[in-house]
């Protein structure tokens, strides 16, 4: 297994703070925001972490991370040069897949506890895909996931009407059918390669799985969410709890 983070994106929602700098390289409680999913991937047991980002950041996000020697990890870098979805993000890193599976976090999703019953749970499933879920007030902001007594049904990305209150967080496990899937998907109507897509591939073939994730979540690009990420991390002390 190894893991990819995907930190692209002009983050706009946080202008003036994302000016000159890359979203993901901002303060949440005492470190960088993406110290979060790279101690989140450390914490399941995967090294070999790939980050991708925009040519504007490779610079700074390379001088923040170095090698991976410090983390405990070890780093390779891709340059994502037109931001066109999470899906064709994460197409940039199939050849440093090469054939392994994937957990895939977005660079600004926060989470306090550690993943590994749930990296442990899709490693054991062998094939196809895992997301995880949890409950929000506002889930019109995400992928929702409309869920029978058993499995995902349908995940819809920002509807107007969702089917539940549970959104699809930015964590996901795929085996390595999923650089074909991306190949084969169409941009939705705002112009976009969604990773929702791609999961709804892996619900039609039935080999997608969920979690429900334990401990708190939120993403950070908005000021909102930045504030909640803070507020999470400097309780923990940035660290990962354990389950
Ligand atoms: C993305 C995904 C969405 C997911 C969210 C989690 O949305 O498209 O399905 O629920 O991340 O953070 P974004 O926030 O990039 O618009």
């Amino acid at each position: 297994m190894k893991g990819i983070i995907l930190a692209g994106g002009m983050g706009t929602r946080l202008y003036p703070l994302t000016k000159v700098t890359n979203k993901h390289l901002l303060p949440v409680g005492k470190e960088p925001m993406i110290f979060n999913p790279i101690k989140q991937l450390i914490s399941t047991g995967i090294e070999d972490i790939l980050v991708v980002t925009s040519k504007e950041h490779m610079g700074e996000v390379v001088r923040l991370l170095g090698s991976g020697k410090e983390l405990g990890c070890d780093f390779s870098f891709k340059v994502q040069e037109d931001a066109i979805g999470i899906a064709q993000a994460l197409s940039l890193g199939e050849n440093f897949a090469s054939g392994d599976s994937i957990t895939v976090i977005l660079g600004d999703n926060i989470a306090t506890h550690s993943i590994k019953p749930y990296v442990d749970n899709f490693i054991f499933q062998g094939k196809g895909a895992k997301v995880l879920l949890t409950k929000v007030e506002d889930p019109e902001r995400y992928g929702v996931a409309a869920l029978d007594e058993l499995r995902v049904v349908e995940i819809e990305e920002k509807p107007l009407y969702p089917k539940s209150n549970y959104a699809v967080i930015g964590i996901y496990m795929y085996d390595n059918q999923v650089f074909d899937i991306i190949r084969n998907i169409k941009p939705s109507a705002r112009g976009e390669y969604e990773i929702t897509s791609v999961n709804n591939v892996y619900i039609e073939k039935g080999q997608l799985t969920y979690d429900i994730l334990e401990g708190e979540w939120t993403d950070a690009g908005t000021f909102e969410s930045l504030e909640c990420a803070n507020r999470m991390l400097f309780k923990t002390d940035n660290k990962i709890l354990l389950n």
